[in-house]
């Protein structure tokens, strides 16, 4: 049987780095994000008896099977359904990858779904949900709707993700600004191995359950202001425990940087505007919908800025009549 889905990418206010069980990819800490409407994965999914090896091809280039990271994931998905024929999985990210924007949370997220019916499952949310976290963490907020909160668990069955609000709740804006289309060097996977090794890590965990409560008040409220603080103060403490692991993680690039500096400047000037960053040189810029126009003229004059994609709050995982082939 064939399926296709297509998931959201995912931006997080509070972040997830570092993992309290590295096969079943237990985060240290719970976090909360927004679905984004146009970074998207779209993955059509088919088991069949005549294939003799799985095949993955993301945006047309064939992937090495060796130590294949989705081919694990429908190792995970064949043994939930007791099947053993191969796949074929073709997938294209609207989006570059590997550069901050999570293409693994919306690669997963899509897998994790077409994958699952393709196999003949039928799995609740939460167990998706579940699946999706053991592919790649973040996955596992791409599937449920709108703002998400993952679940600090200490199990497999209680880390998972679920809606906080729906995606009309806030009109908001994820507009991204992708500076440089090169790979990052080390993966977030490679990267939050590093996390223990950072001498401010057991400080950013001690008050982690905190951040969760404060950011889960200010949503309920919907103070723009006190929200773009504590999501900018998050990915600069992200960062920090990045600048200070050994090996030591620099995801920042010149165009990064200046758009940062910018940023703080702007909201000088009365502009109300936040950045977040992930693992990559690409920044995302929050704002409220009536500054969306605004930033977006400021965007275009920076020569580093390749690229702008604006986002609103979308739905999760859903899956497609529309298979890739
Ligand atoms: O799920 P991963 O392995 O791509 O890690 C995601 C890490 C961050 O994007 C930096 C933070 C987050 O919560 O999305």
């Amino acid at each position: 049987m064939k399926a296709t889905s297509i998931a959201p990418s995912n931006i997080a206010f509070i972040k997830y780095w570092g993992k309290k069980d590295e096969i079943l990819r237990l985060p240290e800490n719970g976090s909360i994000s927004m679905n984004l409407s146009n970074l998207l994965t779209t993955t059509t999914v088919e088991f069949n008896h005549t294939y003799k090896s799985d095949s993955i091809t993301i945006n047309g280039i064939q992937e090495p099977n060796d130590g294949n990271r989705a081919i694990k994931h429908l190792d995970r998905i064949r043994k939930l359904a007791s099947l053993s024929q191969k796949a074929k999985v073709v997938t294209i990210n609207n989006f570059p990858s590997s550069t901050g924007l999570s293409s693994s949370s919306s690669g997963f997220a899509a897998l994790t779904l077409a994958g699952t019916k393709a196999a003949g499952l039928e799995l609740s949310e939460k167990e998706l949900s579940i699946l999706a976290r053991q592919g790649s963490g973040s996955a596992c907020r791409s599937i449920p709707d709108g703002f998400v909160e993952w679940l600090d668990g200490d199990t497999s069955e209680s880390s998972y993700a679920r809606s906080l609000y729906p995606t009309d709740y806030w009109v908001i804006a994820d507009v991204v600004a992708i500076v440089s289309e090169g790979k990052k060097d080390i993966s977030s996977a490679e990267g939050q191995k590093l996390v223990n090794s950072s001498p401010f890590f057991s400080v950013r965990r001690s008050h982690m359950a905190e951040k969760i409560k404060k950011m889960k008040e200010i949503l309920k409220e919907k103070n723009f202001r006190d929200f773009g603080e504590l999501l900018e103060a998050e990915a600069l403490e992200l960062h920090a425990i990045m600048l200070t692991s050994t090996p030591s993680l620099i995801y920042w690039t010149p165009g990064t940087f200046k758009i940062m500096k910018l940023v703080k400047k702007w909201r000088t000037e009365g502009l109300s505007v936040y950045f977040t960053i992930n693992t990559g040189q690409d920044i995302h810029l929050i704002c409220e919908k009536k500054n969306i126009k605004k930033i977006v003229v400021k965007l275009k004059d920076i020569k580093e800025v390749k690229n702008i994609i604006v986002n609103y709050p979308t739905i999760g995982a859903r899956l497609n009549p529309n298979h890739l082939f």
